[in-house]
């Protein structure tokens, strides 16, 4: 065994590293130098939009003290604030009315696309296509920047194996390897090579950490994680953002093994900017500082903003803390001063290096804006990204995909002809309800019948957002004529699933099945024609049984961004052959939840004939639709897995032939799994440790070649501590989690 570097050590390693952020720039040094502790603090400060670029500033209330605050040079972000005219004009009282003149960063949540909508970031991840991600993020910044945006929200990089939790739409899913990947490919896009380029944005790795373990999968609820899932299924993705260069970093809401993430030493000062040596800045979530008096971590506003801050909190976002109390706490002698200098110095490194100081509005240009935004060259792309990240869970009897004439179609459901749905949740700066909906995107297509019928319509409630739908509970008005459509057709589509805002913040579910009346629509239909297409819409794995047993395709489309119909369609008549494969497993039955493919194999993993084994009485183990799942139009075969083991250098050769038995060309995700059979901390049943998406040509075979190193084939062990371990190792290649070739080999 050989010690490899250290990870962690949660609760040891702050102790010794105080971390500083080292500047080179004398500008920097220069301006610390000049600012008063007052304007230090407000370096720390972060407010939301309040002001009306276009309007009267607010004369009353929070609003006013917060433009007061700008001129007194007691704000150095905002976020919220978009467009080039108010953007512009919200720097101009900073530049300009200030003391010292500091521009401010405008941050916003750009999560999956700016005003061009792409495909929401779980179904991005499906798509398993990095230069795909990284084009999508390259667009959004392109578009954010112009709009006067220099710092987006984005990546969430939060793993979560619970389909309950609404926020699962916004990260890569269940898996550590693949949520790295798509880590890197969306810093990348986002921040691109230079930032100083008025096309990039800063990138934020969130929400550190722990957030998508939220007990019971209800959202800001607690996380209680050992360490042996914190280091190799948590943490690893942050890690991997951080070695791509990501700027920022946002803590997050809940409380990990006792302490609020916002107020925790080890995990900011100690490990992220200590060990991991990262050089940007921390913001916090909204409010979070705030947030440790309901945690019972703090005892009042002013104990929240000394535990943040000593914490290695840098920035506040709205919970006013900061600028409230840090000042008193630094004369005090509460808070030392070499802290603040700390968080302010790498606030303004970030401003120096995306240039606002040789010019605070070079992402104010009205031109660039005008250009820009919705360019047509982006639709494309959101139209590519929708396409890729689509998965084909189901074809019996090669249902799909569609046959172009004479067939009688009847659409049905009330997700088919809904224009705003399809945007999804986050998504801010989209305008609403102008996705392409699926009737529209199958009209494109002339040669057959095509019949619509909503039959559950959908009920406008607008409680948070405007436009916002939900599927109706009650009125069944609808259904018979969807029923009698679907009675005459040769095929039927039917479009359910989960409306826009179902997932997202704050919108976590006890219940994953299809809401409201769609099940009973779904079974309706069913008893009249079976021949049924179910295109499944949403933001989240939902526990879909029935549909599984009794419906012959189903297609899995997400929440697929504005070109959604388009992609659909293209899908559905074979002009694009689907390629995407699960980030995340789908469950049977809520009761499985949380459920992945890379669990530990327990002391009784069965199956047996008798009960004493880990197992339910009631439902079998495994999910319905595994990690990694996602069927084409091409049938792909997997041969002559060849392992050459290297001991020397604790590498293994992976070499594989994957051949395309069909007389379509076809894209398919190679997925190479390891076990290691016996170590010191138990490992997994199977994890990813390589994956190639390749183009395959009809009737060809690819041969691949895979290398894995002591960095796939090591582990993190309880302290953190990253090692590599000689022994016996299962591998399985395949194009899902669940089934492959087999064979293993040996590391001496
Ligand atoms: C709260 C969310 O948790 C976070 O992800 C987001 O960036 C902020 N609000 C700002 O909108």
């Amino acid at each position: 065994m050989r010690v490899k570097f250290k990870f962690g050590c949660l609760g040891l390693m702050f102790l010794t590293v105080i971390a500083c952020s080292d500047s080179n720039s004398s500008r920097i040094d220069e301006l610390l130098d000049s600012m008063s502790l007052e304007e230090k603090v407000g370096q720390m400060n972060q407010y939301s939009g309040f002001y009306d670029a276009t309007g009267p500033s607010p004369e009353e209330g929070d609003a006013k003290n917060k433009y007061e605050n700008v001129k007194k040079g007691l704000v150095g972000s905002m976020l919220n604030v978009r467009g080039v005219e108010a953007v512009r004009a919200m720097q101009k009282i900073a530049v300009e009315e200030s003391r010292l003149g500091i521009p401010m960063i405008f941050g916003f949540d750009v999560i999956h696309g700016y005003k061009t909508t792409f495909p929401i970031p779980l179904a991005e991840a499906a798509s398993w296509d990095m230069d795909a991600i990284e084009n999508a993020a390259r667009i959004s910044a392109i578009e954010a920047a112009a709009a006067g945006i220099n710092w987006t929200f984005a990546p969430m990089v939060d793993v979560s194996r619970d389909a309950r939790w609404g926020r699962v739409m916004e990260g890569s899913g269940e898996d550590p390897f693949l949520g790295s990947a798509i880590a890197v490919a969306r810093v990348k896009g986002f921040q691109g090579d230079d930032l100083s380029d008025e096309a990039t944005i800063a990138a934020c790795a969130k929400h550190f950490a722990a957030y998508g373990f939220a007990e019971s999968g209800k959202d800001y609820n607690t996380a209680d994680v050992g360490t042996s899932t914190l280091y190799n299924i948590i943490l690893p993705p942050f890690k991997a953002a951080v070695d791509a260069g990501v700027k920022t970093f946002m803590n997050s809401f809940n409380e990990l093994n006792g302490i609020p993430a916002t107020g925790s030493q080890e995990l900011q000062r100690g490990l992220l900017k200590g060990e991991w040596g990262f050089d940007g800045f921390v913001v916090s979530d909204w409010g979070s500082i705030g947030e440790m008096r309901d945690h019972g971590f703090a005892a009042n506003g002013e104990d929240a903003a000394r535990i943040a801050v000593n914490a290695g909190s840098d920035m506040d976002m709205e919970s006013h803390l900061y600028v409230k109390h840090l000042v008193e706490l630094v004369k005090s002698g509460v808070v030392r001063e070499s802290h603040i200098d700390d968080a302010v110095r790498r606030i303004l490194e970030v401003k120096e290096e995306l240039g606002l100081f040789d010019d605070p509005y070079k992402y104010c240009d009205a031109e660039r804006e005008e250009l820009l935004i919705g360019h047509e060259d982006h639709v494309e792309a959101a139209l590519d990204m929708a396409r890729k990240s689509m998965v084909l869970l189901k074809n019996e009897g090669n249902l799909l995909p569609l046959a172009k004439e004479g067939q009688k179609i009847a659409l049905i459901g009330p997700l088919a002809h809904e224009n705003n749905s399809p945007l999804g949740n986050w998504r801010l700066a989209a305008d609403d309800s102008t996705a392409v909906t699926v009737l529209e995107g199958l009209k494109t297509y002339e040669g057959n019948q095509l019949e619509y019928a909503e039959g559950v319509r959908l009920v406008n409630n607008q409680i948070h957002f405007p436009n916002e739908v939900e599927i109706n509970t009650t009125d069944k008005g609808g259904m018979d004529q969807a029923v009698k459509a679907a009675a005459s057709a040769d095929v039927v589509l039917m479009v359910l699933g989960e409306y826009g805002y179902q997932t997202g913040e704050g919108r976590s579910q006890s219940d994953i099945g299809l809401a409201g009346l769609q099940q009973e629509l779904l079974e309706k239909v069913h008893a009249v024609n079976p021949n049924i297409v179910l295109v499944l819409m949403n933001g989240r794995p939902l526990a879909l049984e029935w549909a599984d047993k009794n419906i012959p395709a189903i297609l899995e489309t997400w929440h697929l961004g504005e070109q959604s119909g388009n992609a659909i369609a293209e899908v559905l008549y074979g002009d694009y052959n689907p390629s995407g494969k699960l980030p995340v497993s789908f469950p049977r039955n809520v009761g499985q939840v949380p459920i992945y493919y890379n669990y530990k194999n327990t002391g009784r993993p069965g199956p047996k004939g008798e009960v004493f084994w880990s197992h339910y009485t009631d439902s079998t183990n495994d999910p319905l639709y595994g990690f990694g799942h996602g069927l084409s139009y091409s049938d792909f075969v997997y041969e002559d897995l060849k392992i050459t083991t290297d001991d020397v250098e604790n590498k293994v050769t992976v070499n594989v032939t994957v051949h395309n038995d069909s007389n379509i060309d076809g894209e398919e995700v190679v997925q190479v799994y390891i076990r290691d059979r016996v170590a010191s901390v138990t490992r997994p049943v199977k994890e990813l440790k390589a994956f190639k998406k390749v183009l395959i040509k009809a009737g060809t075979r690819m041969d691949l070649e895979f290398v894995l190193e002591e960095k796939e084939l090591g582990f993190f062990d309880n302290n953190g501590v990253f090692i590599f371990e000689n022994g016996e190792f299962d591998i399985m290649v395949g194009g899902n989690s669940q089934f492959g070739i087999k064979s293993s080999f040996e590391l001496n």
